[in-house]
């Protein structure tokens, strides 16, 4: 066996320390950053828009380098009708559908969708931060609930010159979303309901293949639907709100100090879109007063009753399904 004479070793020893040490930050710089792929379907100046923003912003500076965010708004990347299956197959990392749009996945989280179930924004917070609110997280099927983020309560808009009565909208083409509560709803009201994707809806109302829509009024500013609407009644008769929703397994399989750091930037991001959503609703109302295009029509007292008159049907159709309990929860947020 040949010796190692000491000035070799040395300098083996010395160069391996040289190559280790140059190794290192070779590895720790051409480490690829973790990416987030944070994609969904309404325009940035929204709720959820300007609330996936600032998810961004606060996770790359907690990890500089490490994480890296990409948000996709407008449906870029995945319109409403994929982007569940292109989180469970994991294209993408976290969305923030709709609540309407989990109907094909978890049954219970239908309660958001029923008329007349919550008075205002309030009884929707108190019930989304109450146990029962958050026992929904629980959606099963690979997904993993991280947060409620407000958009605002629903009005209706049609392409007629009224719209206080439920006998308004009665034989009309109204678009809805994926969601077989919403189906009943219009039913019930004798309409005609066609589930279709968000992307598709200003053209729909353009076009007439549809009569009317149901939306916030952030997303009915934001879309231009008060362009091609002549009335929006301000009926208030349901929420659309969303949940941010990751994969189960790609968040548990994250390194634990991202994991807490992930979640502590939704905590802020939540209570920053939350109270946009609030702001929203209020300047997007107003800017669609002011274009002057769309009518905006209040409801009385009377007009409201004759409403949950008539949609108080689809409550008792959708109790079993949804759960007596979890249903008498939503309306004790009502104070
Ligand atoms: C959204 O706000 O994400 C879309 C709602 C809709 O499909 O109407």
């Amino acid at each position: 066996m040949k010796s190692i004479n000491p000035s070799r070793r040395q300098i083996l020893a010395t160069g391996a320390t040289v190559a280790g040490a140059l190794a290192f930050p070779m590895v720790a710089s051409a480490q690829a950053p973790i990416v987030i792929k944070f994609s969904h379907v309404v325009a940035e100046k929204t709720p959820k828009g300007q609330g996936a923003l600032r998810f961004k912003e606060l996770v790359e500076k907690k990890f500089p380098g490490r994480v890296q965010v990409q948000v996709f708004p407008s449906s870029q990347l995945f319109g409403d009708a994929k982007e569940l299956e292109a989180l469970l197959l994991g294209d993408v990392h976290i969305i923030a559908p709709s609540l309407s749009k989990f109907d094909r996945y978890n049954k219970k989280i239908q309660l958001f969708d029923l008329p007349f179930l919550f008075d205002d924004m309030a009884a929707v917070d108190r019930f989304q931060s109450s146990a029962a609110g958050k026992s929904l997280f629980e959606i099963g099927r690979g997904f993993r609930g991280l947060a409620y983020w407000h958009n605002g309560m629903k009005q209706m808009s049609s392409n007629r010159d009224k719209l206080t009565r439920p006998e308004d909208v009665k034989g009309l083409k109204f678009r809805i979303q994926a969601s077989d509560v919403l189906e009943a709803q219009f039913r019930a009201l004798g309409a005609s309901p066609q589930k279709m994707a968000f992307s598709e809806v200003y053209q729909a109302l353009q076009t007439g293949v549809v009569d009317g829509q149901e939306n916030t009024w952030s997303n009915t500013y934001s879309q231009k639907y008060y362009e091609v609407q002549k009335t929006i009644g301000e009926t208030n008769h349901g929420v659309l709100d969303y949940m941010v929703v990751t994969n189960a397994k790609w968040w548990d399989g994250l390194p634990a100090d991202i994991r807490t750091g992930l979640s502590e930037a939704m905590a802020e991001a939540t209570v920053y879109a939350n109270k946009l959503a609030g702001d929203f609703s209020k300047e997007d109302r107003q800017k669609i007063v002011d274009a002057g295009k769309a009518k905006i029509q209040t409801l009385t007292k009377d007009d409201v009753a004759a409403w949950r008159k008539a949609l108080d049907p689809v409550l008792q159709k959708f109790e079993g399904p949804i759960g007596r309990d979890l249903i008498q929860a939503a309306q004790k947020s009502n104070l």
